[in-house]
């Protein structure tokens, strides 16, 4: 089972980043493994005249990469009680073509940080709310991750054993979702 990884940050020590990689040690767990797409600063801004064949180069790999993948795994800072312009754009390439579009029926968890209090869980209803409008499976809950500045040890672990618990629950949520039939709609 392959899971992509997306961070909504950019930022090279980001605390979303430090997220994907205690998840993934999650996943390995459970006999699956993450990979992170990592080129979200190479998009670039979603543009309709843009969105031709060929695509840009890497609309084109995030395209693959998420249509090669069993599910997504995003993981989102929150920016003015939102999901950071980054992600969003992506998610909008990431939407085309409408409605054959990669991440369509794939099943998708998001989870978030932030240094605040309430761990971005507005940034991760948001792109929920998206990525259910763009018709993938969206596993529903988040995992909130406050004060993020001080929530992994120093092996990448989350700290607070509720929150470790709460992961491996997303984790497999998510895993459940890639391996759940498709229902048929009426
Ligand atoms: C933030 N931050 C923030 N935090 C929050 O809880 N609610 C918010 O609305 C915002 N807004 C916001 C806007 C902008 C432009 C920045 C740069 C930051 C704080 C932010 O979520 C926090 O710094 C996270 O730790 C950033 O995530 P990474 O980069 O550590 O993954």
């Amino acid at each position: 089972m392959r899971v992509l990884g997306i961070s909504g940050s950019l930022r090279r020590d980001s605390h979303n980043r430090a997220l994907l990689r205690a998840a993934a040690a999650e996943l390995a767990a459970a006999g699956a493994q993450l990979d992170v797409w990592d080129r979200l600063a190479e998009l670039p801004h979603y543009d309709e005249e843009l969105d031709v064949e060929p695509a840009p180069p890497a609309v084109a790999d995030l395209r693959r990469a998420i249509a090669d993948a069993d599910a997504v795994l995003i993981s989102t800072p929150e920016y003015n009680a939102s999901l950071p312009g980054g992600l969003k754009n992506a998610l909008d390439w990431a939407s085309r073509p409408w409605p054959g579009n990669a991440l369509r029926d794939k099943p998708v968890a998001v989870v978030g940080a932030s240094e605040g209090l309430f761990g971005a869980v507005w940034a991760q209803a948001e792109a929920r709310k998206v990525l259910a409008t763009i018709g993938a499976r969206v596993v529903d809950g988040e995992l909130p991750v406050g004060q993020a500045h001080e929530a992994f040890d120093a092996g990448g672990a989350l700290r607070d054993p509720a929150l470790r618990e709460a992961l491996a629950e997303r984790v497999a949520a998510l895993l459940d979702g890639a391996c759940a039939p498709l229902q048929e709609s009426a």
